[in-house]
């Protein structure tokens, strides 16, 4: 496995890829603090392409005002002997002076998606995603890019640049990893107390009941039962539940039929938390 924390020496590593075979190149961008989730796109990457990238940076562009920049874990060590033990080829670990060199001025704007929901309650958020996606996609120069299913409006923003844009690399979305009992991974549940990690599973058990029922309004109410409950705890503060269309983010209206996204966001603590599943609406029965 090739560590390289250095732009020139990567592109070093891709040309030299091309005097080969020309493998293809699967990618898959990461804030690093590795777990099971990132494992699966690993994974899911290395049945999609013959050589696997991984990059490992903590965005600061994505970051607002007093979000958890600073605190955000960064244990390369044990990050690196996952990426060894899942048979990584390339690591890429850049540094923000590298990424961000004094200066710079143009950024990537996600447009209307890019300011519902976690845009609205993190204004700038997916400017920065976009912008820093953007620049690795042109770095790594991949075939394939896999990304987790758990930031569902962040892969919707970054296939909507991919159109809009007319990138030519092609997107893969790998399936939530779940703890057993229905937390989704992230690497913000460290950040969680024994409290507020039993009170996070109410955003998992709000959606599995969502997820049985068959019209829009009885999945709201049925979510909304969980998380009335938990809203009773003072370390949960819900920011959003709602359905939405899965590629504009928009609200779903009450006779919606089809794909819904089920999308919820909450403070358990001084933790952020999202989750989602997508639901299949059907026809009441007299309509
Ligand atoms: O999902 C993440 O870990 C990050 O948002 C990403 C895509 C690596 C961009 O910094």
């Amino acid at each position: 496995m090739k560590i390289t924390h250095s732009i020139t020496e990567y592109a070093a590593l891709r040309s030299a890829l091309e005097g080969h075979s020309s493998p293809r190149v699967a990618y898959v961008p990461t804030m690093g603090a590795l777990h099971e989730g990132h494992r699966s796109l690993i994974k899911l990457a290395k049945t999609r392409g013959d050589v696997v990238v991984v990059s490992i940076f903590v965005n600061p562009l994505q970051f607002g005002p007093g979000e958890d920049y600073a605190r955000y874990p960064r244990p390369l060590e044990d990050d690196l002997q996952v990426c060894q033990a899942d048979g990584v080829d390339i690591v890429f670990v850049p540094s923000v002076p590298d990424l961000y060199p004094a200066g710079r001025q143009v950024t990537v704007d996600a447009g209307i998606l890019g300011s519902l929901l976690e845009g609205q309650s993190r204004p700038g958020h997916f400017n920065g995603v976009l912008t820093v996606v953007l620049k690795l996609f042109n770095i790594i120069r991949p075939h394939v890019a896999v990304f987790g299913e758990k930031d569902a409006q962040q892969l919707a923003c970054i296939q909507r640049m991919v159109a809009d844009l007319n990138l030519s690399v092609e997107l893969v979305g790998a399936p939530i990893v779940r703890e057993p009992d229905g937390l989704a991974l992230s690497s913000r549940n460290v950040f969680l107390s024994a409290t507020e990690r039993a009170v996070a599973r109410s955003l998992s058990a709000a959606l599995e009941k969502a997820a049985t029922q068959s019209s829009v309004r009885s999945a709201r109410a049925a979510a909304y039962e969980v998380l009335d409950r938990a809203e009773a705890e003072p370390c949960f503060e819900l920011d959003y539940a709602t359905i939405v269309h899965p590629s504009t983010f928009a609200e779903v209206p009450d006779d919606h039929v089809g794909l819904g996204k089920f999308v919820v966001a909450a403070r358990v603590g001084g933790t952020r938390l999202i989750d989602n599943t997508t639901i299949n609406f059907t026809p009441a029965p007299w309509a």
